[in-house]
């Protein structure tokens, strides 16, 4: 089944950063996005993700042309089916980490999975205030907060950037056993090579042009 189709999206800012994008995702498919800084990878999962608007283009998310939505039909979309994991990490900073779990629990009505802690390694920390933890495991938080709601899309900005290359490998695995366990699917920005590479398909951003080379 098809989750995410973009057709021909171009955008601009001061310049224009990229033209004639298009591509597809599926059920139990993993994207990586690579591309040098400023070439406009985390403007892409912004416009793949409804938080933006493409100058030209379409986007259609699970048979359903965002463009058309009104600003709450988008939002529950959002909610419900988008699992957004951004560079910074966004997590309340006056709560605990559980408490952060919690928050996404009551939004999405599933219960934290106690097994997705145990994988991310972050139960011992778990009851710690976000202030008080390592850039890694809030990074690692951040990820459990968004598979709690079990999303169907996940849009992932180097959402191992702060890991060392073990812990980052195995948080990728996680990702693709969720999403193969949940007919899901996800797109990923990343700089690391080995990582896009354990990806379906692989896509660079390159001359304002978005080139498959897998
Ligand atoms: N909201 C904005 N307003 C104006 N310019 C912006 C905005 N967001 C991004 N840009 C510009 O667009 C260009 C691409 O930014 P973007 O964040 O998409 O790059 P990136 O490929 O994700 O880079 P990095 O690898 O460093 O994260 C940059 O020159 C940036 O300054
Ligand atoms: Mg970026």
């Amino acid at each position: 089944m098809n989750l995410l189709s973009a057709q021909n999206l171009s955008h601009s800012f001061e310049y224009k950063l990229f033209s004639n994008v298009s591509l597809d995702l599926y059920e139990k498919e993993s994207i990586a996005i690579m591309g040098m800084s400023g070439s406009g990878k985390s403007t892409l999962l912004h416009l793949l993700s409804t938080l933006l608007k493409p100058d030209e283009g379409t986007v259609t998310i699970l048979g359903k042309d965002i463009s058309g939505m009104k600003t709450k039909e988008s939002a529950l979309l959002k909610r419900n089916k988008l699992g957004l994991v951004f560079q910074s990490h966004y997590l309340f900073k006056g709560f605990s980490a559980y408490e952060n779990l919690e928050v996404s629990e009551i939004l999405s009505g599933q219960k934290i999975d106690d097994s997705l802690l145990q994988k991310l390694d972050i139960k011992e920390c778990i009851h710690q205030k976000v202030t008080q933890l390592s850039g890694g495991q809030q990074q690692r938080v951040s990820i459990a907060r968004v598979l709690t709601k079990k999303p169907t899309i996940i849009f992932a900005d180097e959402p191992t950037g702060n890991l060392d290359s073990k812990t980052a490998q195995e948080v990728m695995k996680l990702f693709f056993e969720y999403c193969e366990e949940h007919q899901a699917g996800m797109i990923l920005v990343t700089h690391d090579n080995h990582l896009a590479n354990m990806c379906d398909k692989v896509f660079e951003l390159q001359n304002r042009e978005l080139k498959r080379i897998k």
